[in-house]
C-alpha cells in the first residue's frame, strides 16, 4: 500500500481526534524516530536541486511557518523529503497563545483556520534545541528561523532585535512575520514608514555582527493587503535590502463558496482556497519587485502542479503547510516527483530557469551573476 493510500485509511482516525491533538502526536512521532518517506530517483534528484542566497537546497519544498514552531523536530522534516524547513514562529519569551480550540479543520474546503496567536515556548528554549541539533551534526538541509513578537509586548522592533540577536547564529536565513493575523496591531507593521522603521534597525544589527552581512533577511507578508501596500512593500524591501519575501501568510478573507461549519471561525485561513490569492500576490511581487528578489511562495500548495506554478509565477522556493494534514506524509514525495516531470516536459534542466518564466520580459533574481557575490558585495 503506497504511503498515501495508508493515510487516506488512517484520516478519519486522525481527523477524529482535534486538530491540535493530531499535530501533538505527530511531532512525538517525528520525535521519536519517525520519518516520511523521502527518496526520490536520482534524475529527479539532480533537477530539483537549487542555489538561492547562496545556500544549496536538495529540492524547493520547504515546511512553513508554524508546523514545528520550537524546532522540535526539523531533521526529521528534512529526512522527510523537505529541501527546508521554516521553524517558529519564535517570540522572546514564552507565551501560551490563545485560549482553546484555536484550530479548525475545513474539512470540505481542504483548508485550516488558526487563531493560535503565537504560541511559542520562547526564544532561551528555541535556541537551546537548536544548538542541539547542531551539535548532533545533522547531514546538513537548510533551516530557516521565523522571529514573531510578544502580544504583550510594546516594543515590537525590539522583539525582533531580540530573536535576531539571538537566533542569527543558528539560522540559515530569518524570517520577520508581520503577517499573522491573530496578534492585534502586527499587521499595521506592514505599512510603508512602519515597515522601514522596523527594517533598518535589523538590517544594521546583522551587519554590525561581522561576517558580512549574516543569514538573508526575509519579510513575510500577508495576502490582503491594498495596492498601496503592495507597492510600498516592493520598494521597502529593495531599498533596505531585504533578502527575500515570503507570499505569504494566512488570509483573513471568507472567499465565497466555502462550505465548511466553520468558516466564520475568527483566525486566517490556509489551504486550497489560498492558493489563487497568494499565487496572484506572489507574481505581483515579483513584478513590483523587478524579479530582483528571491521570493518564497506558500499557501494552498497540494500538488506538484500547484508547486510548479508558484515558480512561475516567481517563486524561487516553495513551502507548505495545510496540505500535509489532508495528503499525509507522503505528500512531499509525490510532489517532488510530479515537479520534476514537470520541469522536464517544459525543458527545464533545473528548477531555478523556471522561475519567473511566466513573466518573460523579466529577469530571473540573480541571473547574471552569483547571487552569493551580490549578497556578500
Ligand atoms: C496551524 C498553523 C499555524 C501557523 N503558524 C504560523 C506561524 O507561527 N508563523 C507564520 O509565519 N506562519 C504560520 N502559519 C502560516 C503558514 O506558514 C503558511 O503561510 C500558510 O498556512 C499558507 O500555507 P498553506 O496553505 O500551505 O498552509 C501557520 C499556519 C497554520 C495552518
Amino acid at each position: 500500500m503506497s504511503s498515501l493510500s495508508l493515510y487516506a485509511w488512517l484520516r478519519p482516525i486522525i481527523f477524529a481526534l482535534a486538530p491540535e491533538l493530531a499535530h501533538r502526536l505527530t511531532l512525538l512521532a517525528l520525535r521519536s524516530g519517525a520519518a516520511f518517506p523521502g527518496a526520490l530517483p536520482a534524475s529527479a534528484q539532480a533537477r530539483l536541486r537549487t542555489r538561492v542566497w547562496g545556500l544549496d537546497f536538495a529540492n524547493p519544498l520547504g515546511l512553513a511557518a508554524g508546523f514545528d514552531k520550537d524546532a522540535e523536530v526539523a531533521d526529521a522534516l528534512l529526512r522527510s523529503g523537505f529541501g527546508f524547513v521554516e521553524i517558529g514562529s519564535v517570540t522572546p519569551r514564552p507565551q501560551p497563545g490563545n485560549p482553546r480550540p484555536r484550530v479548525f479543520r475545513l474539512a470540505e474546503d481542504r483548508a485550516l483556520i488558526n487563531r493560535l496567536g503565537f504560541n511559542s515556548a520562547g526564544l532561551a528554549r528555541v535556541e537551546a534545541n537548536l544548538r542541539r541539533r547542531r551539535a548532533a551534526a545533522p547531514e546538513g538541509g537548510v533551516i530557516g528561523v521565523n522571529l514573531g513578537r510578544n502580544k504583550e509586548s510594546t516594543d515590537a522592533g525590539a522583539d525582533y532585535l531580540a530573536g535576531l540577536r539571538a537566533l542569527s547564529p543558528l539560522a540559515d536565513y530569518l524570517v520577520i512575520n508581520v503577517s499573522s493575523p491573530n496578534t492585534p496591531g502586527l499587521r499595521a507593521l506592514q505599512g510603508r514608514d512602519q515597515l522601514a522603521a522596523l527594517l533598518a534597525p535589523l538590517r544594521a544589527a546583522l551587519s554590525e555582527r561581522g561576517a558580512g552581512r549574516g543569514p538573508p533577511l526575509l519579510l513575510k507578508i500577508a495576502p490582503d493587503l491594498t495596492a498601496e501596500d503592495r507597492a510600498d512593500i516592493a520598494e521597502v524591501a529593495l531599498a533596505q535590502g531585504l533578502d527575500g519575501l515570503i507570499v505569504s501568510n494566512t488570509t483573513i478573507e471568507r472567499p465565497a463558496g466555502l462550505k465548511s461549519r466553520f468558516r466564520g471561525e475568527a483566525g486566517g485561513l490556509s489551504g486550497a482556497p489560498l492558493f489563487a490569492p497568494s499565487t496572484a500576490l506572489l507574481a505581483e511581487m515579483y513584478r513590483l519587485t523587478g524579479g530582483r528578489l528571491p521570493i518564497v511562495g506558500v499557501g494552498g500548495v497540494a500538488s506538484g502542479a500547484e508547486a510548479y506554478a508558484k515558480i512561475r509565477a516567481g517563486a524561487s522556493l516553495v513551502q507548505l503547510y495545510t496540505g500535509l494534514v489532508y495528503r499525509g506524509p507522503g505528500l512531499p514525495k509525490r510532489i517532488l516527483t510530479e515537479l520534476a516531470a514537470l520541469l522536464r516536459h517544459d525543458g527545464f534542466a533545473t528548477v531555478a530557469e523556471a522561475v519567473g518564466a511566466d513573466h518573460p520580459d523579466l529577469a530571473p533574481p540573480g541571473a547574471g551573476g552569483d547571487p552569493a557575490a551580490e549578497r556578500s558585495g
